[in-house]
């Protein structure tokens, strides 16, 4: 991971970059890394906040021989490297809510948006963009973020390296995909469950069609998927949604 790294000054979204230049054949482990993103994209159509220099974008080309089903597991894998490496640099607690946001304290740090192309059930790449914000001020964010949102700074009061974060999470994740492509998704999945925060509880999920299914969270799947238990006892395969509690 990294042996091809792209870093633009300024760029309007490192994901669509990366997705051209995986449309390009651009190799397996191909980094896209950005000092300002103007124009970030989030899931479901969601826009993405940055500021010059005080948050992390970043997007990874990855090339898995899976099948495409299994995907999802990926976003939980990143996840999980983000997790640890936040944890290690700051000793902030983080909870992951399914399938790709991580809290501190109940507000949102970092996002993680992960797209496919895809020929048939064959993978030819995968590009997961990464979030983070670091020394962002968040109380300069749009009203509806301000108080659903955080910074390491917002929480700590400290100024991190970007730098370091990056070295860290690309160690972090190249380590549990490392193991994941040896040992399966069983090494992944214990890591991710002990920082879930929606297991157990009483949820929405609104679908991108925009109808709203509730339910128990009551795990996930093999392929990452949300399991969601309903009133009437069955489970929903919940591909990709947004999660609100209660
Ligand atoms: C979400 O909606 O929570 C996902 C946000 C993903 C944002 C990252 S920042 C780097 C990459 N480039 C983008 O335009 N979006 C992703």
């Amino acid at each position: 991971l990294g042996q091809s790294i792209h870093f633009y000054d300024t760029i309007g979204s490192t994901q669509k970059e990366a997705l051209r230049l995986a449309d390009e054949g651009a190799v397996h482990g191909t980094v896209i890394l950005t000092n300002e993103q103007v124009s970030g994209r989030g899931r479901l159509g969601h826009s993405w906040q940055s500021q010059r220099g005080k948050n992390i974008a970043l997007s990874m080309i990855l090339r898995p021989e899976l099948p495409i089903e299994k995907t999802p597991q990926l976003t939980l894998l990143t996840a999980v490297a983000i997790a640890k490496c936040i944890e290690k640099v700051t000793n902030l607690s983080c909870g992951i809510k399914w399938p790709n946001d991580i809290l501190c304290d109940g507000k949102k740090l970092v996002g993680i948006l992960t797209e496919l192309q895809a020929e048939a059930t064959y993978v030819k790449a995968v590009v997961i963009g990464v979030g983070i914000n670091v020394n962002i001020d968040v109380s300069s964010f749009p009203a509806e973020l301000k108080t659903s949102a955080a910074s390491l700074k917002s929480l700590t009061g400290k100024n991190y390296s970007l730098a370091l974060i990056i070295q860290e999470f690309l160690e972090s994740f190249e380590a549990l995909y490392t193991r994941y492509l040896s040992e399966g998704f069983t090494c992944i999945r214990p890591l991710w469950e002990q920082r879930a925060l929606n297991l157990g509880k009483q949820i929405k999920v609104r679908q991108p069609g925009g109808w709203i299914i509730e339910g128990v969270a009551s795990g996930i799947s093999d392929e990452g998927v949300l399991l969601l238990k309903k009133s009437d006892g069955s489970i929903a395969k919940i591909y990709s949604a947004d999660v609100e509690w209660g």
